[in-house]
């Protein structure tokens, strides 16, 4: 069991559905951009793009089978579930080893929290979480990154630990560029 005394993070299941899927529609309803990516909901193993049981194969398949994991890598991902009312407050994914692609762009840890429950710490114990489960995995580092503009995330992972490593230009589809910030922590 991953948790501590407010938040347990929990592998998604089928009898989750209805609190998955109403995660789902408040993120979609917030509208929301973070640098170039639109309506993403991080860490959740793009939820956004599937319904409920597509996303649950393809959650199951990226947990257990590096071959046909989109990321290259096995890849957990959990929500993390309010103990005191059950809710899901966000979610969390490892990547459990960099390929040369999470590398330079992704890392070995996404992550989000609803709109609704910002700004309460939820998403520095989600990380810390997180990072006992790295810690569990036998790593010794993770890379996180997020774009440049994104102050929130990086102050994040600065409270759990993290170090500056580089600043790094990804060109995207349109023509135009995204810059992340890349950070290490420590385990
Ligand atoms: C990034 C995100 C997960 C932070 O979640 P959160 O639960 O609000 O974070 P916390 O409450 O744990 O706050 C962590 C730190 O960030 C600060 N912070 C949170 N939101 C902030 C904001 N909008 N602007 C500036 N600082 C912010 C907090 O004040 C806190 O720092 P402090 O303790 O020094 O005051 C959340 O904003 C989110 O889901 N964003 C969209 C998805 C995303 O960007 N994921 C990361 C992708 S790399």
């Amino acid at each position: 069991m991953i948790e501590n005394n407010e938040l347990i993070l929990l592998r998604p299941s089928k009898d989750l559905e209805n609190q998955i899927m109403e995660y789902k529609r408040d993120f979609m309803q917030y509208n929301e951009k973070i640098g170039k990516v639109k309506n993403n909901i991080n860490g959740s193993c793009s939820l956004h793009n599937f319904n409920f049981d597509e996303w649950l194969d393809r959650v199951n398949i990226c947990a257990s089978d590096e071959n046909l994991s989109p990321y290259g890598t096995i890849a957990s991902t959990f929500v993390a579930v309010r103990k005191s009312d059950n809710k899901i407050i966000g979610t969390i994914q490892v990547r459990h080893t960099l390929t040369e692609e999470l590398r330079d762009d992704g890392g070995n840890i996404g992550y989000a929290v609803r709109p609704d429950e910002r700004k309460k710490g939820y998403a520095t114990k989600m990380l810390n979480l997180a990072l006992e489960f790295c810690r569990s995995l036998g790593l010794y580092k993770v890379l996180i990154d997020c774009d440049k503009t994104n102050i929130a995330s990086a102050k994040t992972m600065i409270k759990c630990g993290a170090i500056f490593d580089r600043e790094l230009n990804i060109p995207q589809s349109d023509g135009g560029v995204e810059t992340l910030h890349q950070y290490w922590i420590y385990l």
